[in-house]
């Protein structure tokens, strides 16, 4: 039977403070339908995560930023005002009047972004690489269009210290909201990749150079964090050897084994790995395994999630193995409201539509149906 083939996906799993009944985790999947122009979560969101929610089961929002000039993408939600925090409290409640469980995944996007949505400030980075913002393909979204990113320039150590205190305050809000935890976005090119990564990161004092310097921001940001919720609700996403968004670092292998190495004394509730056969929401490498896991299970002792290009079968078999305690599931996510049942009792999974991903309205975002009502329509 297709369902005790699954089985291993339908085990329990303790994450952090969190008792799930399930490994199918929602992956973060920024999808741009926050109430503009304040970016406060409202009911269409509600209705969209309501639906993905299931018993026992765990969903990371999308990406949530932690202040006005950390934006770079319209329509992403924040948690830095009152109003954004009650629109997330309705938000959680539901999913968790469903049995679900939900952390925040906060977001800085660095040089990933447009003054046209930091209220007019130039974006930061660790240092400035104009061949980033030249790049007709490092697009982001804002109003009105599509935009190349505006130049960029390098945050001074004192306003390095400023943002870390946004994460922490953001996190704050985030506990004020009722989440279980907090997700740290250090992955896919935004802002604490660009300090990880040595092709954004040409610094000369404490945050560039070695590793350990590199990794400084991460480790400063986990802290704060930390110090507000306890370091069993913090997690944090890495993307190893993600090139997407202009990555690039001269040795990404001695790199992301010593985060992973260096995130395992912290106790965090979970560590997770976005698997470089998918660079964004593309799959590049499809040929390609879980590698990122397989490096970096050896050194990170604590719970592990990897996204990225999972199938029901290879989840299975990854969490069968051992090599992975749960798997996120991205784009299925999008288009699967019900995925956890469709998994659990082997049903066809629908497509995502890619024009829809990052719409401003319910069309491709709460109107995907269960399958149930999809075989009924
Ligand atoms: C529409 C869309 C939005 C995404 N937004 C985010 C995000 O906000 N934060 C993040 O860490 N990853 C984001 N990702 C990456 C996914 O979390 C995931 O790593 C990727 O889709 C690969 O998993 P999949 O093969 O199951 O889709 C996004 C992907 C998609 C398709």
């Amino acid at each position: 039977m297709v369902q005790n083939t699954r089985q291993s996906l339908f085990t329990s799993l303790d994450l952090g403070p969190m008792h799930l009944k399930h490994r199918v985790v929602m992956a973060p999947l920024t999808r741009s339908r926050s109430i503009q122009p304040d970016s406060v979560p409202g009911d269409l969101m509600r209705q969209y995560y309501e639906q993905r929610a299931s018993d026992g089961g765990f969903i990371i929002t999308e990406a949530t930023n932690i202040s006005l000039t950390s934006r770079g993408w319209l329509g992403a939600p924040g948690l830095y005002s009152d109003e954004q925090v009650q629109g997330w409290k309705t938000i959680v409640s539901a999913v968790q009047a469903k049995g679900g469980h939900m952390f925040a995944q906060l977001w800085h996007t660095g040089r990933a972004s447009h003054v046209a949505m930091t209220g007019g400030a130039i974006p930061v980075s660790a240092s400035v690489n104009p061949a980033y913002w030249e790049h007709p393909n490092h697009l982001v979204s804002i109003p009105g269009s599509w935009a190349q990113s505006s130049p960029h320039r390098a945050l001074t150590v004192a306003e390095i210290a400023g943002i870390v205190q946004d994460y922490r305050r953001a996190a704050e809000r985030a506990m004020d909201a009722g989440f279980e935890g907090v997700e740290i976005h250090a992955a896919n090119g935004y802002l604490i990749d660009q300090f990880l990564q040595d092709g954004s990161n040409q610094r000369t004092d404490q945050y560039g150079g070695p590793i350990e310097n590199r990794v400084r921001l991460l480790s400063e940001v986990v802290t704060a964090v930390a110090s507000v919720c306890g370091a069993d609700r913090v997690a944090v996403r890495i993307g190893p050897r993600g090139t997407w968004n202009g990555m690039s670092d001269s040795d990404p292998g001695a790199l992301f084994s010593y985060v992973a190495a260096h995130l395992d004394h912290f106790g965090l509730a979970y560590l997770h790995l976005i698997e470089p056969r998918v660079g964004g929401s593309i799959t590049t490498h499809p040929e390609q395994g879980a590698v990122a896991a397989e490096q970096l299970r050896p050194l990170f002792k604590g719970k592990l999630i990897a996204a990225g290009g999972f199938e029901p079968e290879t989840a299975v078999a990854a969490v069968s193995s051992g090599l992975l305690d749960a798997v996120a599931f991205g784009r299925h996510f999008v288009s699967n409201p019900d995925l956890v049942h469709r998994i659990r009792e082997g049903l066809p999974l629908a497509p995502a539509d890619r024009d829809t991903f990052y719409t401003f309205d319910a069309k491709g975002y709460a109107d995907y149906p269960a399958y149930q009502a999809a075989v009924a329509a």
